[in-house]
Formats: structure tokens, C-alpha cells, sequence
């Protein structure tokens, strides 16, 4: 008996990362009574100390299976008409944890959807990244009201300082 547990917490291990108690919070736009709001989500996934070549024993966490990848170029100060999300998608602008969001106020769910605002001198690119079949990753809502505040991120601060 012992010894089937212990190879079996062998395979386990050899066969995938190890399980971390963190999982990633993202600030999604969401939708209640048909209308978008920020929400704060905590991911279902765990984040894993990574076994992968070249960033072993580095946090990671899989954010589920995607479509497709397009690249926007956004000019400065640009203000879009008030829209809802194409698509379930996965939004990465510009460098920051903030800038990984997650869209879902799509039309069945949103009837006007949400604002955007481009500020900054430059123009900000970012990454459209719709997932596949339009699922949404697992996850709770950890906050109804807002994004996710900075306290959302400080196990991340942890792990960058090593
Ligand atoms: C990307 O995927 C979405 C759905 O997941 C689809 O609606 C869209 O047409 C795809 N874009 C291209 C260029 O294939
Ligand atoms: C986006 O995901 C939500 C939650 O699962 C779902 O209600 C909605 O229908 C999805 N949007 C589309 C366009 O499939
Ligand atoms: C996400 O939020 C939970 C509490 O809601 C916290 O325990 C966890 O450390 C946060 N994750 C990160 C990566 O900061």
C-alpha cells in the first residue's frame, strides 16, 4: 500500500508541475442585468512552479485553450463609442499585471457594453486572444463593484523580488 502511494505521487510529479495555493486574480468586465461592469476574478487553475526548460521553478499558471491572436494598433488619446466584448477574450496591452485583462460583457449578456479610453503620448498596442468555443476560464468573483486592487497582485511582487 505504501508503496503504490508513493509511486503514484511519483508519476504525479513527474507527469506535472507542482501545485502552488495561489491562483491568478484578473480584473475581467462582466455583466450583470444586462449591463458591463469591472468585476475581480480569482482563477480556478493554481499556479504551478513551472518544470518547463529554461524557467524551472518559475510561477505559471494555464489560462485554458484559445482561438485565435490579433494584433491592435491603438493611437493615443483614441475614445471609442461605448461597445460590448466581440467575444469572450483574453486583452494584454502594454507591460503590467494590470494590463492582462479578461472581456466578457459580450452582446447577449451586455446590452451597451463599455467605454475605453487610450491615454498616454504613444500608441498602445494590444493583444486580442478569444478563447476557444467562447468558454470563460473557472473562476470565483472575488469583488462585484471594481477591478482587482492592487493587493489582487501581491503574491506576484512576492515571487518578483524572489
Ligand atoms: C478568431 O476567432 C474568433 C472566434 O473565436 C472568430 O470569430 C474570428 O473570426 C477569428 N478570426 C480570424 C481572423 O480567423
Ligand atoms: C461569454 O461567456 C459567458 C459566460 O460563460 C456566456 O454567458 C456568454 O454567452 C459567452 N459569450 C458568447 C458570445 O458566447
Ligand atoms: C488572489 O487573491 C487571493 C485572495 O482573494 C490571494 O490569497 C492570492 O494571493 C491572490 N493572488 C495573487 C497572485 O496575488
Amino acid at each position: 500500500m505504501a508503496m503504490q502511494l508513493s509511486s503514484l505521487y511519483l508519476s504525479f510529479f513527474a507527469a506535472f508541475d507542482v501545485a502552488l495555493a495561489t491562483s491568478l486574480n484578473i480584473t475581467a468586465i462582466g455583466a450583470k442585468d444586462g449591463k458591463s461592469r469591472f468585476e475581480c476574478w480569482e482563477l480556478a487553475a493554481p499556479f504551478v512552479s513551472s518544470s518547463q526548460d529554461g524557467i524551472v521553478g518559475s510561477q505559471t499558471t494555464f489560462l485554458g485553450d484559445v482561438s485565435n491572436i490579433t494584433y491592435n494598433v491603438i493611437p493615443s488619446g483614441f475614445e471609442p463609442k461605448v461597445h460590448s466584448a466581440p467575444r469572450n477574450h483574453t486583452v494584454m496591452a502594454t507591460p503590467g499585471e494590470s494590463s492582462v485583462i479578461f472581456a466578457a460583457d459580450t452582446p447577449d449578456v451586455s446590452t451597451e457594453g463599455h467605454g475605453n479610453y487610450f491615454p498616454g503620448i504613444t500608441e498602445t498596442i494590444f493583444l486580442q486572444i478569444p478563447t476557444k468555443d467562447n468558454a470563460i476560464p473557472e473562476h470565483k468573483v472575488v469583488r462585484e463593484d471594481g477591478p482587482c486592487p492592487a493587493n489582487k497582485y501581491e503574491a506576484l511582487r512576492g515571487w518578483s523580488t524572489g
